[in-house]
């Protein structure tokens, strides 16, 4: 096996990968990111309508307000002290990233431009909409992701594209690397850090609708999970309330943000009845549910499971200037001219709120509480700080990548100067080896594709918008069944280069045992608390569930725990938009 050994590994090239690879790499320490796909295909660059920090570039902002609207939308299960300090160094980031070449589009006078998301308001969310979100047309994602790429190649990271991280090598002495298989040419490699960074992304992907790309299978996740630690808040996933019916592709929020309007089969803006004051820029799991709501009564377009997002009132210059990508798909993927037709959407899972638990310099936590495992850290959509809780605001994710990937980075390179290279754990990569090799050398009796795919059409019928126990249980007992199916795969025969069957088979190990945990969080959780809607506990219960779920896996069991959520400054009140 081939051992690349640096001072710092990094698994995953999105917005959170790459500015923790530059910030420590400016620093003057040894990075490598290891990365599934070339690092401008990461799933960042599909984001779209903006990035949130309070500049007040268009009228008045604090980072207070920010900071009250984020913990709101977490509907309060978000840690009060990790939301502060991201609402207050966000406004740095912004500059950082204007400073090192983000085109950001521009004010008339040439500051970031700023436009209206869900959820981000004035005054303690007593005023009117703030623009908070800075965009580069509806392309932030790519605008960031690029931008960071070219700094990072400037500042020599190095970089190992198209391998499989499959195991985290975990001793007792700490994290001492990952290993992988190199997807173009075949074979196992161990990338050997004296640090290591997950920065792996998000697990979508286990739903049939969603927007995210094939890559989203929440690798890192599910990693972290089977080798015994914790994660936090899984059940809590997102779904945007407008993907690009029937394919769930992201229609940004920052549509409603410039004037979009969400209409249903009788022509109404029925966001009325589910946020009078808010309407469209009410948050996303209130949104989603409306949606759902409207369409389960009846009311979605021709009695199908879609709604209208109507445009057509909108400027033909502002759409050109400001959405023009979203312009591009209504085109090219609906035939649809959004100047002269509404768009068909639909909720499509987005996002997953919990994750990896970090502390705020991205250290995992070994019981998910104090406690680091040495040497190993988190940063972006796979972990949990946690700013989001419950229900993340749109704009705050691809933020939260930058501000706490900059944070490990920094970490890191403080660190890594002190520390010596851990040896490789021999009997991890046996395992890990053995494990790659039986599957390499067994005759299938069932094909793959098909366990996944009933594996998220299943997530998306029994743990999607609206839940309860019978749903919950019956994807518990799937989840079982196909775990016994997944023991029957094997790739015989199949040559090594470009073998996308094994790349399959270890996503799909870990997307089964991510779920169970996902499914297990759910059904325990009797409350219903932001994304979680629980339809047999439909009200949110602070004296039972206001804590976070910690999941943890023993051999094929799923064990349960929970810690405080950290309240410093706002008291959890009724969410009315
Ligand atoms: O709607 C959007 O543009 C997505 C933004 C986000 O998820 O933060």
């Amino acid at each position: 096996m081939i051992i690349h050994k640096h001072q710092i590994i990094i698994v995953g090239a999105g917005i959170a990968g790459l500015a923790a690879a530059l910030e420590a790499a400016q620093a003057g320490s040894d990075v490598a990111v290891v990365s599934k796909v070339f690092p401008t295909h990461s799933h960042s660059v599909a984001a779209q309508g903006g990035t949130a920090a309070a500049l007040g570039n268009m009228e008045e902002d604090s980072w207070e307000w920010h900071f009250y609207d984020t913990a709101k939308g977490s509907d309060f299960l978000g840690d009060q002290d990790a939301q502060a300090l991201f609402c207050k160094e966000a406004i740095e980031a912004a500059y950082f990233l204007e400073h090192i070449g983000v085109p950001f589009s521009r004010t008339e006078d040439g500051h970031i431009l700023q436009r209206h998301f869900g959820g981000h308001y004035s005054n303690f969310g007593k005023g009117p909409p703030v623009r908070r979100a800075c965009l580069a047309a509806d392309r932030i994602g790519q605008a960031i992701l690029y931008t960071l790429f070219g700094q990072c190649l400037h500042f020599k990271v190095k970089f190992y594209n198209e391998f499989l991280i499959t195991h985290i090598l975990l001793q007792d002495e700490g994290c001492s690397g990952v290993m992988g298989w190199d997807i173009i040419h075949g074979g196992m490699h161990a990338f050997q850090g004296k640090l290591t960074l997950l920065a792996t992304g998000g697990c979508s992907r286990l739903f049939k609708i969603t927007t995210n790309s094939a890559i989203n299978t929440g690798d890192g996740m599910g990693m972290v999970l089977e080798s015994g630690l914790p994660l936090e808040d899984i059940e809590f996933i997102q779904f945007h309330p407008t993907g690009l019916y029937p394919w769930g592709f992201l229609i940004s929020e920052g549509v409603r943000g410039e004037g979009g309007y969400l209409i249903n089969q009788e022509g109404e803006r029925f966001m009325r009845i589910y946020a009078p004051e808010r309407m469209e820029l009410a948050p996303r799991d209130v949104v989603c549910r409306a949606i759902q709501s409207e369409i389960e009564a009846g009311r979605g377009i021709g009695g199908k499971p879609y709604v209208h997002l109507d445009i057509t009132h909108l400027p033909d210059e502002l759409i050109k200037e400001k959405l023009p990508q979203i312009r591009e798909m209504a085109i090219k993927f609906a035939g649809i001219d959004p100047k002269r037709q509404p768009i068909p959407v639909a909720p499509t899972a987005h996002y997953s709120m919990g994750g990896i638990p970090i502390n705020i310099d991205c250290e995992v936590l070994a019981d998910g509480k104090k406690k680091i495992v040495p040497r190993l850290f988190a940063a972006g959509e796979c972990a949990c700080v946690s700013i989001h809780g419950a229900n993340r605001l749109g704009t705050n994710s691809t933020m939260e990548c930058v501000v706490f990937g900059r944070r490990a980075g920094r970490r890191m390179a403080k660190i890594a100067g002190r520390l010596n290279f851990l040896p490789l754990p021999e009997a991890k990569i046996k395992e890990g080896l053995d494990e790659i090799d039986s599957l390499l050398n067994r005759s299938a009796k069932l094909p793959l594709a098909e366990i996944r795919e009933r594996l998220q059409e299943g997530m998306t019928k029994n743990c999607g918008i609206l839940r309860d126990k019978s749903s919950l249980k019956a994807q518990v007992e799937l989840i079982q069944d196909l775990k016994a199916a997944y023991r029957e795969i094997g790739l015989k025969g199949i040559p090594r280069e470009y073998n996308l069957a094994l790349q399959e088979a270890m996503e799909l190990k870990h997307m089964l045992n991510l779920s169970g945990a996902i499914v297990q969080s759910a059904l325990a959780r009797k409350e219903s608390r932001g994304a979680h809607y629980r339809i047999d506990f439909p009200n949110r219960d602070e004296e039972g569930w206001l804590r976070h779920t910690l999941v943890f896996m023993e051999g094929e069991k799923y064990k349960l725990e929970y810690k405080p959520v950290v309240i410093t400054r706002f008291e959890p009140e009724e969410r009315r938009f």
